[in-house]
């Protein structure tokens, strides 16, 4: 097994919406497009694969009061502009109907999967009313969709938020156990991390809206990889054009430590 893919999250398409050339996304997505073939830092070593796919995971859309149809036209505009597919989780911005109705029609409701060189993708829907929890409905898919695959079968999460801010993620982690987890991806807090959670890795990637109140050290994506032997996710600094190597920190090796993954399987 060689896989590559790539994560990014809250695009936030009709904020600060530009046209081409000056766009903050376009010009996210002209540097996915440049990454294969581009050399991983020396501490990683290697060089960037062509991805599978591209994982947006979450607030595609901002979600501004009667604009859906406008930011999704924006959205569908930049989408093809990526020269790989790219496949979406449900955020609390994309709430609008506009966006909705595009996402059940491509994946056929709020929570889907899908599979690659035998590894499980979920991308899992979650709710954001008062406080931040799964519906039945999340549950339920996930439930049904673990009990469609082998209990050896690799599993990679995504979800909008991080599964401890929600006050029911303890029964996502519960469900997921039985199955062997490589990583759960997630974002919301506009602020990359790298943790564990009841010993599954997790990783949120950072932000690609650049709001003024969205910190600069979240201003990045993720190339990730998966091997027989190793799992890595490696923070792509979209501001700089480079990889996340501390350079506006005062330890710049523990910077880059800290926001990079590197397991042996
Ligand atoms: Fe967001």
């Amino acid at each position: 097994m060689d896989l590559t893919f790539f994560v990014w999250a809250d695009t936030h398409y009709g904020y600060d919406q530009r046209p081409p050339g000056s766009d903050l996304r376009g010009r996210i997505i002209d540097q996915m497009n440049d990454l294969p073939g581009c050399p991983y830092p020396a501490t990683i070593g290697g060089v960037v694969d062509e991805p599978s796919f591209v994982l947006l995971c979450g607030d595609a859309v901002d979600g501004e009061e009667g604009a859906g149809e406008h930011e999704l036209a924006w959205f569908h505009y930049y989408t093809p502009r990526l020269r790989f597919e790219q496949l979406e989780v449900m955020g609390n911005h994309d709430q609008d109907l506009a966006y909705i109705t595009y996402f059940r029609g491509r994946y056929g409701g709020l929570s889907h999967s899908f599979d690659r060189q035998g590894v499980h993708f979920i991308c899992l829907n979650s709710r954001y009313d008062d406080a931040e929890y799964f519906g039945e409905e999340d549950l339920g898919f996930l439930s049904d969709d673990l009990s469609r695959i082998t209990a050896d079968t690799p599993v990679v999460l995504f979800v909008h938020c991080r599964l401890d801010r929600f006050t029911n993620g303890d029964e996502v982690t519960r469900i997921l156990a039985a199955h062997p987890v490589l990583l759960v991806f997630a974002a919301h807090v506009h602020k990359p991390a790298v943790f564990q959670i009841e010993g599954m890795d997790c990783i949120d990637v950072g932000q690609c809206r650049d709001h003024p109140i969205d910190p600069a050290y979240g201003r990045n994506l993720y190339v990730a990889r998966i091997t027989d032997e190793r799992i890595t996710a490696v923070p792509w600094r979209w501001d700089l054009g480079d990889w996340e190597r501390g350079q506006r920190w005062a330890d710049p090796a523990v910077a880059a430590r800290r926001f990079a993954l590197d397991r042996a399987r």
